[in-house]
């Protein structure tokens, strides 16, 4: 079995491209809903958050475990891979190596919480795979809470994304990568914004192709999901169809639970 979280609803998002590349795994995604957003919390409190439910996984009888979070990924994958030695931990970082390659204009945008903002990760990942390009970071509070209330065409969140992105754009950004998991969601609103200026990157199906090559036995199970939340189950279980995501309520054999982690 193969166990996938997030603060929230984000990685729903890597679940997705999860289950569609490895349709006979059995998946467990926890929502750590108690707790959404990360991306406002201290790195401590965050590095806590994610060896409880990495050991919780485990114990559940999960063999691989997927960080589907750039914020936790940031703040704890390190700490979660030495907690847990034997097993196969996939992290998610925003898309700088592709988003550098494919750059004409020489300057990428990247949309991360205020935590993966500040961190020494990602710092490390512009150094190592965009020397040459210039990466700006732009921090968006208040996004990840936007996904979560599932309010994802508001007119006035657009109006201020644009706002938002406009300084970037009109810098000549070409490239911008959705620095956090919940932000693929915000897709359909971003890229009337960028369109003919700039392209969105996302990693959700470079992280589910990861996965595959790391998941040896777990690939291969009877294709069940079973979704666990630390709050708020039923709102778990009517995201799926808000998110474009019907399909999954298929795979899972009962409905959505509560787990305290
Ligand atoms: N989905 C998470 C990420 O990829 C975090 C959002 C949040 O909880 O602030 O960064």
């Amino acid at each position: 079995m193969i166990g996938i979280f997030d603060s929230g609803l984000g990685g729903l998002s890597v679940l997705s491209a999860v289950a569609s590349l490895l349709p006979q795994a059995d998946l467990t995604y926890l929502a750590d809903t108690a707790h959404v957003p990360y991306g406002d919390k201290d790195d401590a409190f965050i590095r806590r958050r994610v060896l409880r439910i990495g050991r919780h996984l485990v114990d559940q009888g999960c063999q691989v475990i997927v960080v589907a979070c750039n914020t936790a990924t940031a703040a704890a994958v390190a700490a979660l891979r030495d907690a847990l030695p034997g097993i196969p931990v996939v992290g998610v970082e925003p898309g700088i190596k592709p988003a550098a390659a494919a750059t004409t204009s020489g300057r990428i945008t990247v949309l991360t919480t205020t935590a993966t903002a500040r961190s020494e990760r990602l710092s490390r990942l512009i150094r190592q795979h965009a020397g040459s390009v210039q990466v700006d970071v732009l921090p968006c509070p208040g996004w990840a809470t936007k996904v979560e209330t599932v309010h994802l065409d508001d007119p006035g969140f657009v109006e201020s994304a644009r706002r938002h992105l406009a300084p970037s754009l009109d810098s000549g950004a070409d490239q911008i990568v959705l620095g956090c998991t919940h932000f693929t969601f915000l897709s359909p609103s971003l890229a009337p914004i960028v369109a003919g200026r700039a392209a969105l990157v996302d990693v959700a199906d470079a992280v589910a192709r990861q996965c595959l090559r790391l998941a040896g036995a777990s690939a291969r199970g009877a294709g069940r999901l079973t979704l666990l939340a630390t709050a708020h189950p039923e709102r778990l279980q009517a995201a799926l169809p808000a998110l474009g995501l019907r399909w999954l309520t298929g795979k899972l054999a009962a409905p959505v639970r509560h787990t305290a982690v």
